[in-house]
Parts: structure tokens; sequence; C-alpha cells
């Protein structure tokens, strides 16, 4: 099993030596390597079993540092940067020689974030290189959110996983691409499409593409899954179709009156969109866990956050 910890310096120390380590962030924990150490991706991508055609997000400490691998900016990456970093916002850039391919997938873009944790931004810091890091969960599972979620799945299989505690926003970073300079969001996150738009003006929503023919790689269809099938939808239509020893509930504010209070997850009883998206994904890994056969859903209210929260239900659905 991995060490949990929160030694810096240990972290660095692996970091060098082309060792992966996870790394807690405000989104959800990922799994690091040095971005210009082709074994260590490679590591990072066996470790998550993660296809070679899906790319990594590049994590930085400084503005000089992703300007560094990445070719001039759009002016509207520039304001969105200015605005959002550190914090949950990727942003896919042009990349230079410096990103080995097997980073991007080959792509001639690369995604790009300062992370708002203090101890991933003090590591990046104190680090001459950047940290690729996906999430820190096998391919296609919920990202884990917790220390003990990495140990589960990626424990016996990493040396060290940096102890930040409980992420604080709970889904993974809004992505932002540019097509021809105009900004496209590729996936929804808790910087909302609202707060997006207030700093740079109207921007378009990329769909998700279909399995089979991904434009966008992470835009996978079905992806942040649990193994149970979820169900998502007026939860009394759908309990009609199920006998309630089955069922496990993920509701948003309050407990369902038909089913047993131990098999059910109440997200936010006070209805905080906010503390809904932090609490998702180990509610997800709850009800995995208990012994029924599907996991139900309501889609909380569809703003801000919620619409991000309602994506990462929808693909666990598929
Ligand atoms: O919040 C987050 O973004 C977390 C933390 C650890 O930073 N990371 C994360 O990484 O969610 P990952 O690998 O699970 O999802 C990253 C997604 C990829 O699946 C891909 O869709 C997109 O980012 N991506 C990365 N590079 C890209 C590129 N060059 N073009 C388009 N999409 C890209
Ligand atoms: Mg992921």
């Amino acid at each position: 099993m991995a060490i949990i910890g929160s030694d810096i310096l240990y972290a660095q120390r692996l970091l060098t030596a082309g060792q992966v380590v996870a790394i807690p962030t405000e989104t959800v924990y990922g799994l690091a390597g040095n971005a210009y150490d082709t074994a260590a991706i490679s590591t990072i991508f066996s470790t998550k079993q993660r296809p070679s055609f899906d790319p990594l997000i590049v994590h930085v400490g400084s503005m000089a540092q992703a300007q560094s691998f990445t070719t001039p900016w759009p002016s509207t990456a520039m304001q969105l940067a200015q605005y959002f970093w550190p914090g949950p916002l990727t942003l896919v850039l042009e990349k230079n020689s410096r990103i080995p391919d097997i980073v991007t997938a080959g792509l001639p873009s690369v995604g790009v974030r300062m992370p708002q944790h203090s101890l991933a931004l003090s590591l990046l810091r104190q680090l001459p290189f950047s940290l690729a890091a996906p999430s820190a969960n096998p391919f296609g599972y919920i990202s884990p959110t917790t220390p003990q979620h990495v140990q589960q799945q990626l424990g016996g299989n990493i040396p060290y996983i940096l102890d930040g505690g409980s992420c604080v926003v709970g889904l993974e970073s809004t992505i932002v691409g540019f097509e021809r300079a105009k900004p496209v969001i590729y996936r929804l996150g808790s910087i909302s499409v609202e707060a997006i738009e207030e700093a740079i003006g109207p921007v378009s929503i990329l769909e998700p593409a279909a399995d089979t023919a991904p434009q966008v790689p992470g835009m996978l269809t079905s992806h942040y899954a649990p193994t149970k099938p979820l169900r998502i939808g007026d939860l009394d239509a759908l309990l009609a179709q199920y006998s309630p020893q089955e069922v496990g509930i993920l509701a948003f504010d309050r407990l369902h009156p038909a089913i047993a209070p131990e098999r059910q997850v109440v997200l936010s009883p006070s209805r905080s969109l906010r503390e809904a998206a932090q609490r998702l994904f180990a509610a997800m890994r709850t009800l995995d866990a208990l012994p029924v056969e599907v996991i139900l859903a309501t889609p909380v209210p569809d703003a801000g956050i919620g619409k991000a929260i309602n994506d990462r239900l929808k693909r666990a659905s598929h």
C-alpha cells in the first residue's frame, strides 16, 4: 500500500526521481509525474490503465511555467487565467516541443491548469518541472476526493499519497479550449458557464461526443461511473420499476420516505449546490459499495455548478 502523509519534500524527491505521486488539488486528487519525463508519463498511463488516446492536464505553479511550453495565447485565454488562476480551470492551448507527445496523446494542444490547493501549489513552486496529472482513479471510474479513495484503488501501485484532506470543490476542473481563438467549454466544472461569460462574454459549450468517436477524448459520455448501474430521473417514477430492497438512492436535499435511510445519501439538506458538488463522488462510492442492484439519482437544480453536477450524473448513468 502507498504511504499517506503530508511531506512535500518526500513527494518532491520521488517526483524528481521519476516516480509518480498522488497529489491533492481543490477539485479531485491527481496522479502526478514530471511532465517532461516520458517514462514517468507512461507510468501514469499504465497505473490508471488509461488508453493512450486520452491526453493529460499539465499543472503549473506560475504563468511563466505555463508559457514556457505553450505558444502565444489568445487574449481571452490570458483573461481567463487572470480571473480564475490559481483555481479549477483548465485551458487548452497550443503546445511547443517541450511537452512530449505522449502527454497530449499526440495532439498539438495541451491542457494547462494552476491549482489552488496550497499543498499542490507549494509543491509545484518548489519543483523545476511541471506536473502532468490526470485524476487518480482507474480509467472510467469515479474521481477520488480523499486520500483513502486513492489508496483503495491505486495504493498497491504507487509509493506515496500526499494528504491534503478532502477536496473542497469535489468536481474536476472546467475545461476551456479555443477554436480559431473563440472560447469553447469542453467540460463543465465548478467554474460555471455564467462566471466564465461574466469574465469574457459569450462562450459555446461542446456537447459530449458518442463513445466511439470522441472529438475531445475526455468528452467520452461514459465516464466518472460507478460499477453499479446508475439511473437519473424522477425518483417516484424510477422507484415504480424496482423493489425497494434493490435500490440505493442519491438524493439532493431529503431522504425518500419509501426507502431505508441506510440505502440513501443526501447531498445537501440545505440545498447548497457547492456542498452537493463537494460530496457527490464520495456519495457515489458509498452507494456503489452497498448491497444494491441499482443507484437511483435525482438531478439537482440546473444552474451554476448544478450544471456540472448534472453532467457528471448523466455521464455516470451511461
Ligand atoms: O480537476 C481536474 O482537472 C483534475 C485535477 C487532478 O487537476 N484532473 C483531471 O484530469 O480531471 P483527467 O485526466 O481525469 O481529465 C482531463 C481531461 C482529459 O480527459 C481530456 O478530455 C482533457 O482533460 N484534455 C486534456 N488535454 C487536452 C487537450 N489537449 N485537448 C482537449 N482536451 C484535453
Ligand atoms: Mg479523470
